[in-house]
């Protein structure tokens, strides 16, 4: 019995998104700026066995191949079928003119060996041709093209990332079909309140990429600068729960009702990411966390800075 219990596999709680949709609230992040062949496999794998269900990619991370044949050995042994998981992909800055958004996805489609996304979004507002030229194409167009593959069964749904209220706003005001998330920047670090209040208000669910913030070795550029990784509250508070500074900051965000998407490739942690369902920060507590905010952005885009829709 005890050997049944420990082999359970980990569960995350349903958001139900603006078309009825369900998004489990923990999904695997799959950006990497390096990587080994066959690691985004593996996470994936690994993911899926500890009891994933929601995995995060991009046709700009180059992984969806490997992504897409991790979600098939799964499938195929047995561990979920493919109606149980929620994947995400998203279009590249260069195919923002309406006509090339469904044969983009298509692309996608065919490397993540799928029929259907469950959703795609708008990776930036953005638009830049392949010589890195400013297309200055209106994403109120590029949403167009999203609805069109929405309505060919491409996609279950259709969402944006990067996007400010302003433009939010700009596509809410002529869309046929709402965005049903907004996937940004949030952590400790960056709490983004307003726009997380303005999401919500419009039925838009705030997804958090970077959910781990500074608290993640892989930012040791700005270690010192923070007081996240040693402040010893911060520290009393996860010995308090038995758990670690990055489940902390994991659980006060899906608290505050956002999705988050933590990348690792280190098996331990692709469990621990997801082991954040049996305990809960009390309001004194919430108010801890939030208060390392420094409205400090880990993913600013600033090689986008300099183009017309930049967002920040
Ligand atoms: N829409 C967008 O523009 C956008 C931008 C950025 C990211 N994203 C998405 O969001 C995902 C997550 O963002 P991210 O990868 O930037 O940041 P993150 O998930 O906050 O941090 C990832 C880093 O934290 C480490 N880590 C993971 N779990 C940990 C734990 N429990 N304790 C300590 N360290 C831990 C990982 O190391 P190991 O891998 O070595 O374990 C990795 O170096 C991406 O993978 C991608 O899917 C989207």
């Amino acid at each position: 019995m005890i050997v049944k219990l420990l082999q359970m596999a980990l569960k995350a709680p349903i958001v139900k998104l603006n078309n009825g949709l369900e998004m489990p609230m923990v999904g695997l992040g799959t950006y990497a700026r390096k990587a080994e062949p066959g690691e985004y496999q593996q996470a994936v794998e690994w993911a899926i066995d500890a009891g994933y269900k929601h995995i995060d990619t991009a046709s700009c991370y180059k992984n969806e191949e490997e992504v897409g044949q991790g979600i098939y050995n799964k499938i195929k042994e047995g561990i979920v079928t493919r109606d149980q998981l929620f994947v995400t992909t998203k279009l590249w800055n260069d195919c923002h003119a309406e006509n090339d958004v469904t044969p983009s996805l298509k692309e996608s489609l065919r490397r993540l060996k799928l029929d259907y996304v469950d959703l795609y979004l708008i990776h930036w507002p953005v638009s830049i041709n392949a010589k890195g030229e400013d297309q200055e194409i209106d994403y109120v167009e590029t949403w167009r093209g999203m609805e069109e593959a929405l309505s060919m069964g491409l996609t279950k749904s259709i969402g944006v990332s990067n996007f400010n209220e302003e433009q939010l706003q700009r596509i809410l005001n002529s869309a046929k079909v709402k965005p049903v998330v907004n996937q940004v920047e949030i952590n400790p670090n960056l709490t983004q309140h307003k726009l997380v209040d303005y999401c919500k208000k419009n039925s838009i669910q705030p997804v958090a990429y970077t959910p781990l913030g500074l608290i993640s070795d892989a930012r040791p550029e700005f270690a010192g600068k923070d007081m996240i990784k040693s402040d010893p509250k911060l520290g009393a508070l996860a010995d308090k729960y038995g758990k670690t500074r990055a489940q902390i900051a994991l659980r006060y965000l899906v608290q505050r009702e956002i999705v988050v998407l933590p990348k690792s490739f280190t098996k331990s942690r692709i469990i621990d990411n997801l082991n954040i369902f049996d305990f809960e920060l009390n309001k004194q507590e919430m108010a801890l966390v939030d208060s390392f905010n420094m409205d400090h952005r880990c993913v600013p885009g600033a090689s986008f800075a300099k183009y017309k829709n930049y967002a920040f």
